[in-house]
């Protein structure tokens, strides 16, 4: 057991310790790494057999850049809305990674890789640019001139009615977003740290039109919070509660099959499911109680990505 993460927990109950301390999420102030990830949940949509011209793109915790959505806005999408519980991303990093992804898009870039980002899932079958998704054709409209100004205004001023682009920092309630409106839902290491998985899965299963799609990845390690990479399923309760303090956002500790669960409980319907393995750090008789009675599976599932859709007849 760490004695760090629980001296941080701890900490988080000193006033504006948190905000003092936060250093950024993960990589999204990087366009490489948006456009890593991007194209990652746009290539496997077109595995799964789903909609790759998406007309509303939204994401759950972009973190330090909304250049996911950029890229989704550059590949023809027409809006798109972020959801996060803080404000992580600035306007200039935003405009930053507009730029940089503008140049990525018109070479025809191929998609960073796992030895660029290793960290990133889900792996892919190639990098090679997907012109069979992007073809020249669909991207000589979306990347016209007038229209990319228009992108880059609405990342200038996203609070405009007209910018193409809506970010809300600090959403709780699922009525942010109109029932049907969107037509793919992204997210990126984010729902490990969702504490109300239940009630975010529902919303998204809200928000998305029928036939509309989910698509997620989500890290189950341990985010370096003990030793192991899923040693945090060996901390107890009353640990746990420290290591958390009032910190606004950490891990839900949820294993694999806990999110299918709460995804097909929601009544969308898996198009894909890899899970991604390895083998466990822990001894079943070190779990805690709540993850004593784990699958082996879901005890050798480090990540998961899914996609899934709403039923059409819904
Ligand atoms: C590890 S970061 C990942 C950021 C980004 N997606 C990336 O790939 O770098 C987790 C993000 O999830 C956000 N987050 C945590 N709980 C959330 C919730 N309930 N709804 C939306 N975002 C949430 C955090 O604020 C943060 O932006």
């Amino acid at each position: 057991m760490k004695a760090l993460p629980i001296v941080r927990g701890l900490l988080s109950y000193v006033p504006g310790f948190e905000r003092w301390r936060s250093r950024g999420t993960g990589g999204s102030d990087s366009a490489r790494y948006c456009y890593a990830v991007w194209m990652r949940h746009l290539v496997k949509a077109a595995e799964s057999g789903l909609d790759t011209s998406p007309r509303t793109v939204a994401e759950l915790g972009p973190g330090d850049s909304l250049g996911l959505g950029l890229a989704a806005l550059l590949s023809g999408a027409r809006r798109f809305v972020a959801l996060d519980v803080i404000e992580h991303a600035a306007t200039e990093t935003n405009l930053r990674v507009l730029a940089e992804l503008e140049r990525l898009f018109a070479q025809r870039s191929p998609i960073p890789d796992d030895r660029e980002f290793p960290e990133i899932g889900p792996d892919l079958d190639s990098y090679e640019f997907p012109h069979h998704l992007l073809s020249d054709e669909r991207l000589a409209q979306s990347l016209e001139e007038r229209r990319v100004a228009q992108i880059r205004d609405s990342t200038a001023r996203p609070q405009r009615g007209e910018s193409m682009i809506r970010y809300v920092a600090g959403w709780s309630d699922r009525a942010i977003l109109e029932e049907a409106s969107v037509d793919m839902l992204c997210s990126q290491a984010v729902l490990e740290h969702v504490q109300d998985l239940s009630g975010v899965y529902r919303a998204i299963a809200r928000w998305l039109r029928p036939g509309g799609f989910a698509s997620h990845q989500i890290d189950l390690r341990s985010h370096g919070l003990s030793a192991d990479w899923n040693g945090h399923w060996a901390i107890s309760r009353p640990v746990w509660r420290l290591i958390v303090g009032r910190r606004r956002y950490l891990l839900n500790r949820a294993p694999c099959s806990v999110h299918l669960d709460h995804i097909r409980g929601s009544g969308l319907i898996p198009r894909s499911g890899v899970r991604q393995h390895r083998v466990s750090a822990v001894r079943r008789r070190q779990l805690a109680a709540p993850y004593r009675g784990i699958s082996d599976e879901d005890l050798e599932t480090s990540g998961l990505f899914v996609q899934a859709q709403r039923p059409v007849d819904q």
